[in-house]
């Protein structure tokens, strides 16, 4: 595995990868590595004769800069794990290397990218379509792979392609979980042991709710979802959305559509740590 810090070098690398006619998948990360990031290098590796790893904390999607400091950051962990995993090159940039100027390009696909997330931190998803559409001309992947858990994510990945006009397929990979249900992610090492024991109540709400929904109002389950993670003491919902599963737009009844997913952002402990999670009613 060999690791490269400058966009030049690994472009010259993969221009005589590509000459030999080999396919490359490209797996985006922003490093702080779990199984979850695993199971997405294990597929690329799996799908195609070159995997990329990019490991690249990318500023302009935070919106928030105590979340950004607080960030895990394991370069030498992630390359281990990456390397267990069959990973043929690691992109690890500087922020200067990436942005060399300041990004001044503005994307927007609406409703993707206003609703939930968009909403809710503002600027996020132009910061992610800026560093992914960057990924995309650099390494120009066969394939990349991101995770269900970031669900909302991949709607304004598609997008971004759709309007780039780039001949590259997304693959959607299941949001891998904790035994206790907890979706794996880079921000549960921030949690405390305290915080850590009630985050799971997250999924077990959602799964709860998927049940009750099958008898009743879709209001009722989104009542009784917030309802039982808020009377969790130290869990509190930011928004909770049942959603049409391909255009994201909230929908009011179980027959609005025939894909309905619920997304989910609690507040975790007294830092706090935001969590995201979310299910498939119907599809
Ligand atoms: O999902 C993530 O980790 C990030 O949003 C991504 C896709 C690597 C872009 O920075």
């Amino acid at each position: 595995m060999k690791l490269f810090r400058s966009i030049v070098e690994l472009q010259n690398e993969l221009f005589e990868v590509r000459k030999e006619g080999k396919s490359v998948g490209l797996v985006p990360t922003m490093g702080a590595l779990h199984e979850g990031h695993a199971s997405l290098v294990n597929r690329s590796v799996a799908e195609n004769d070159v995997t990329v790893v990019s490991v690249f904390l990318n500023p302009t999607q935070f919106n928030d800069q105590g979340d950004l400091d607080r960030y895990p950051r394991t370069l030498d962990a992630d390359c281990a794990l990456l390397e267990q995993c069959g990973a043929d090159y690691v992109f690890a940039p500087s922020v200067e290397e990436m942005y060399p100027t300041k990004d001044n390009r503005h994307f927007e696909f609406p409703p993707v990218t206003t609703v939930m997330e968009g909403a809710h931190r503002p600027g996020h998803f132009n910061g992610v379509c800026q560093v992914v559409s960057r990924l995309f001309y650099i390494v120009r992947p066969d394939r990349a792979y991101f995770g269900e858990k970031d669900w909302q994510q991949i709607a304004v990945v598609k997008a971004l392609v759709r309007y780039l006009g780039l001949k590259l397929q997304i693959v959607e990979c299941d949001t891998i979980r904790e035994a206790d249900g907890l979706a794996k992610s880079s921000r549960n090492t921030l949690l405390a042991p305290d915080e850590r024991a009630i985050a799971p109540k997250i999924y077990s709400a959602l799964k709860a709710g998927k049940e009750y929904g099958a008898t009743h109002t879709l209001k009722e389950t989104h009542d009784k979802v917030v309802a039982d993670i808020n009377a969790v003491d130290g869990l509190e919902v930011e928004y909770f959305s049942i959603v049409d599963g391909n255009t994201l737009q909230e929908v009011e009844s179980w027959d609005d559509s025939q894909y309905i997913a619920g997304c989910i952002t609690v507040y975790c402990g007294k830092t706090p740590i935001r969590l995201i999670d979310h299910i498939t009613f119907k599809e």
